[in-house]
């Protein structure tokens, strides 16, 4: 029998159907049944509407757990996810993109079929996502300890995608930032540094470094460079090799002069971009310009790579009220995928929504989404979990972070 097409689902169950308005149009879905029927039903209406799919299928762990079964053998799961991930690609968008998570005992599985579907052209990233620490059962198991997931990330057309930068909060100082910069508001002929420890050690009272981690201990001397290293961030510096070959021949020619007086700062100033500031053929690169203000406090930040160790899954049981263990991913790992790769106003896909945690997300968001979930934990989990979002009454994940405070809406589809 083939599958009831969602719009037909949709004007069974509605009883003005032919009074279906452009909100409609615009309306989040919680669909309740099988992914594949429901990707396919999606196909007419929202064929090239997709900006950003997310997906947490079953891992194959061979577990069963209490709300569904993940044991497949290798090849029934390929066949399982292979025609998901094909009705998927219709739906994106031009410039969209998916992102599927997963652990390794399906990775390299995945990884061909996605080349296959997507094309390896369209790989954006492979992304590895330290979710535990080496600690508990895993710690017996023969082998390195396992303790990361990974998201491949492949856009529906790479030329057309568009990453929305992200940045992390390093926990922290970067070791290579270990000069002090006397007076950053002299002229930069001016300039006199220093070792960054010795500074702060004389700043505390100390003649040396040595003598501060005397008086102080090691540990603690550390974490005072570092609290002190941030609130005077424009002080605190670098010394960084350019890439010669990679930088403007204007850039080429300060590095040249500054190698020649070695003694001497150089400034090449550039429209539009920072000056590039040399001194013995190394750039100076300044910690202020790694320093925002991340929730009420100053953090040093950097440029999002392909490992993310700051996503912890522990302290996540309770994130949107509903117990979902194993399986549940944390808000702020899920929102972080949805900003490099949407805006609000998106359509957001998850057809493996679990406990709804990428609808959650994709609501405070304020993108618009569709959640598939064939397990009876749509009812028990996720839909209730949706409406305390609507209600204003879910305070937890990245309620904080978005100020997002209630509203909106969604339609249940039963297929
Ligand atoms: C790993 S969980 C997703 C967890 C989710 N990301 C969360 O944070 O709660 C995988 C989910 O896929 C659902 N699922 C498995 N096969 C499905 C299918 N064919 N159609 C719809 N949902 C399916 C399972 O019931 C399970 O809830």
């Amino acid at each position: 029998m083939s599958a009831p097409s969602l719009e037909a689902a949709l004007r069974a169950r509605s009883p003005r159907a032919h009074a279906r308005t452009a909100r409609d149009e615009r309306e989040n879905l919680l669909i309740h049944g099988d992914n594949l029927a429901a990707l396919r039903s999606l196909s007419p209406r929202f064929a090239g509407k997709i900006r950003c799919a997310y997906l947490d299928p079953p891992y194959n762990t061979g577990r069963t757990f209490a709300e569904y079964s993940d044991a497949l053998a290798a090849d029934d799961w390929v066949a399982m996810m292979r025609p998901r991930l094909e009705a998927i690609a219709p739906l994106l968008a031009d410039d969209g993109a998916i992102f599927v998570q997963i652990d390794d005992t399906q990775l390299a599985h995945l990884a061909l079929t996605m080349d296959a579907i997507f094309g390896a052209k369209n790989r954006i990233s492979t992304i590895t996502v330290v979710r535990s620490a080496t600690t508990g059962h895993k710690a017996i198991n023969a082998g390195p300890v396992h303790v990361s997931d990974f998201i491949l990330a492949y856009a529906r057309d790479k030329k057309r995608w568009r990453y929305r930068p992200q940045t992390r909060v390093r926990e922290g100082l970067d070791p290579a930032y270990a000069t002090w910069l006397d007076d950053p508001d002299a002229p930069p002929a001016r300039w006199t540094f220093r070792p960054l420890r010795a500074a702060i050690a004389s700043m505390l009272g100390h003649d040396s470094s040595r003598a501060a981690v005397r008086a102080m201990g090691k540990l603690d001397f550390e974490q005072m460079v570092a609290l002190r290293a941030l609130e005077s961030a424009r002080h605190v510096v670098r010394f960084a090799q350019p890439r010669y070959e990679a930088i403007a021949r204007a850039a080429q020619q300060i590095v040249d002069r500054s190698r020649e007086r070695p003694e001497r700062v150089f400034v090449h100033e550039r429209e539009g971009r920072p000056p590039f500031i040399v001194k013995g053929g190394n750039r100076i690169l300044f910690l202020a310009d790694k320093v925002r203000v991340v929730g009420r406090r100053a953090a040093i930040v950097e440029p999002l790579t392909n490992v993310w160790t700051d996503m912890p899954f522990q302290g996540i049981a309770r994130e949107g009220g509903v117990v979902f263990t194993r399986n549940k991913k944390p808000e702020r790992l899920v929102a972080r995928v949805v900003a490099m790769a949407s805006d609000p106003g998106d359509w957001v896909l998850d057809p493996f929504l679990g406990s709804g945690t990428t609808a959650a997300v994709a609501h405070k968001m304020s993108r618009r989404w569709i959640g598939i979930e064939s397990g009876d934990h749509l009812a028990t989990l996720a839909e209730p979990r949706l409406r305390r979002v609507i209600a204003g009454e879910d305070a937890t994940g990245i309620t904080g972070e978005t100020g997002f405070r209630g509203g909106g809406s969604f339609r249940k589809v039963v297929m």
